[in-house]
């Protein structure tokens, strides 16, 4: 393990401090979703899903100017950026904030898994698909699409599947996942993440095989 229980407690600790009840609450259950999950699916890489979980919404509640601002000092292209949905900004500012904030723990597969926990995109890592379902499965969700989503993942018990069943009832739910927000988007008339687009054809093409 990369880091150790006491770090990621004075994590969970500076992150209460930095954001308000109602976003911790949500942080907090993702970690614990994170965990749960990656206790089937990558047992050695827990500390990482734990810290990932806890930095995954950092900077969530700065207001899309402050987004914009801190996505421009970092070189991105801002023009390209504004035609997609506003709401996928803070996965991309959180990875800075980690780098400025919390430099200890910006190792490539927690950033990554922090970069797209919004939007998927093709071929993730087992930490993004983790903390991609943890984000929208988590307790503290309490919308039907979510719910159902939980129930789905969880009363198929995936720990009694074999290893290439559990796979595949992830890829499932995640598949279930991104149907859901991309079919909603589409029902607003809002912009769809073309990394979500990517992310699902990828698993379908997975799940053929
Ligand atoms: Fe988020
Ligand atoms: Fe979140």
């Amino acid at each position: 393990m990369r880091f150790s229980d006491a770090q990621i407690d004075a994590l969970r600790e500076r992150i209460r401090g930095s954001m308000s009840d109602y976003r911790f609450i949500h942080t907090a259950e993702v970690e614990k979703m994170a965990a749960r999950i990656g206790e089937l699916y990558a047992p050695d890489k827990l500390d990482i899903l734990r810290a990932a979980a806890l930095l995954h919404d950092v900077t969530k509640e700065l207001t899309p100017d402050e987004q914009i601002e801190m996505l421009r000092a970092a070189g991105e292209d801002v023009a390209a950026l504004e035609l997609a949905s506003h709401k996928t900004f803070h996965a991309r500012t959180a990875v800075y904030a980690i780098l400025r904030d919390h430099p200890e723990f910006a190792y490539e597969e927690l950033l990554s898994a922090v970069r797209y926990h919004t939007t998927g995109r093709a071929d993730m890592s087992i930490c993004e698909k983790i903390i991609f379902l943890a984000d929208y499965i988590d307790m503290s969700r309490k919308f039907d699409d979510c719910v159902k989503l939980r129930n789905y993942f969880w009363d198929a018990h995936p720990e009694n599947m074999s290893e290439s069943e559990r796979e595949r009832h992830l890829l499932q739910t995640i598949l279930i996942g991104l149907d859901t927000t991309l079919s909603s988007l589409i029902e607003e008339g809002a912009p769809t993440d073309p990394d979500s687009v990517s992310a699902r054809n990828f698993i379908i093409n997975q799940l053929k095989k």
